[in-house]
């Protein structure tokens, strides 16, 4: 079996019910449900013995190491963090407790648990560590994209807690042998995508006839990926990839973020048309930027094209469609992730932003 951590989030959620759709071996699945996580992503599965939730947090020593010596898992793949970079300029501290100190405890009890397998065991085991192309920094216009080579420049807090986590999982490989794998992906969309990011805010903003905000110009640039692709990309690099290598992942598709806005609204206006006849496009709002922000990401994927032979299935423009789709169709889902909390989110992140 293998260990996801973080599997009741947006990434982590379609991993685990593309493993389950793909394969009998079960998944064990800790998730600390955060705000981020949602039992509900994973409601297909709550009849499946495939698949075994356990409520806890990465950091918890005591319970990682149980969970190992009970399940014995021959992978783990950790999807489990603060993943949204403006809550990390609003309140950094989550970020380091679960990116780097939790990374940090989970690495810990995963070493000593690798250290007394078996030995055919424990040169079959990986821990396969997800990570984010936000670590390698900003690009200028024109710049070649990020190899693997990259030099690390994170910028936000939620990167530098990432960047941070990156460089500890290397250093169990290269310190005590760990067999590690790192994947770095550009931004994800579909299904589960919490609507405080980008492409899903926008859809729940636009049906709720709520302004679109656009941090500052709208000219920032984003490598988009479908998130299967990324779940497809992770699977293959788990199965073939070489250990202590990191892979970037990406879709090929740099797009400005005014663009993205665009396209929904397009969309949108196909799909559900405004009740008045005008476009989706009429709720745009230009608002004060994010701090710090990046102004381009763009992956050079061609290392896991070569050596593993991933390629994304999706384009850009089918996976918008589907994606726009889903959200049309689980208007249950949207409304139930909009508690409390998420008003208290909107309001602090989106209050005094000036239009
Ligand atoms: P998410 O915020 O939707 O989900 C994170 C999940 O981790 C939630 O279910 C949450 O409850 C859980 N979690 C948080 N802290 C935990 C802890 N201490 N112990 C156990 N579980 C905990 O994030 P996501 O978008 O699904 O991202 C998953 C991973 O992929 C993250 O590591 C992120 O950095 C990385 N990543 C995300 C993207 C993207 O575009 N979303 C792109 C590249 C890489
Ligand atoms: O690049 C990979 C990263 O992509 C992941 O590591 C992160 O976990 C994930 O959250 C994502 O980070 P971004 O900051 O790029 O995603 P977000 O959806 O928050 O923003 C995308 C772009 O859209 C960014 O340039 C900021 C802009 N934006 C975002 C929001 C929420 C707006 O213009 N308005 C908004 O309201």
């Amino acid at each position: 079996m293998i260990l996801v951590t973080g599997g009741a989030g947006f990434i982590g959620a379609n991993f685990v019910l593309e493993w389950l759709a793909q394969s009998d071996e079960t998944v064990i699945n800790l998730d600390q449900l955060t705000y981020a996580g949602n039992r509900e992503n994973l409601a297909s599965l709550a009849e499946d013995s495939r698949h075994v939730f356990v409520h806890g947090d990465i950091g918890d020593s005591v319970l990682v190491a149980r969970l190992l010596a009970q399940h014995q898992p021959r992978a783990i793949i950790n999807f489990a963090a603060e993943s949204h970079v403006d809550r990390s300029i609003h309140g950094p501290e989550d970020f380091i407790q679960t990116n780097i100190v939790g990374t940090f405890r989970l690495l810990e009890a995963v070493r000593a648990y690798w250290h007394n397998l078996p030995v055919e065991a424990r040169q079959n085991f990986r821990l396969l560590h997800v990570s984010t192309d936000e670590v390698y920094g900003s690009l200028v216009k024109d710049a070649p994209a990020f190899t693997e080579t990259h030099r690390y420049e994170p910028n936000s807090p939620y990167s530098a807690s990432k960047a941070a986590s990156d460089h500890l999982v290397r250093a169990y490989h290269h310190t005590y042998g760990l067999p590690v794998l790192t994947t770095n992906c550009s931004n994800n969309y579909g299904p589960y995508h919490f609507p405080e990011k980008l492409i899903p805010l926008m859809i729940v903003n636009a049906l709720a006839g709520k302004p679109l905000p656009v941090y500052g110009d709208g000219q920032q640039i984003r490598d988009w990926l479908y998130v299967k692709d990324h779940c497809s990309a992770i699977r293959r690099v788990l199965e073939a990839g070489k250990v202590g290598e990191v892979y970037n992942v990406g879709g090929g598709n740099e797009k400005p973020n005014i663009d993205i806005v665009h396209t929904v609204c397009a969309l949108l206006d196909e799909l559900r048309a405004r009740a008045d006849g005008k476009s989706y496009r009429e709720q745009i709002t230009y608002v004060t930027d994010r701090p710090g922000h990046d102004r381009r990401y763009a992956i050079d994927a061609s290392k896991i094209g070569r050596e593993l032979g991933w390629t994304p299935a999706e384009t850009f423009e089918t996976g918008i469609r589907k994606t726009v789709q889903w959200y049309l169709e689980n208007q249950d889902w949207v409304a139930n992730v909009q508690s409390g909390a998420y008003r208290e989110w909107v309001e602090k992140n989106y209050t005094g932003r000036a239009a």
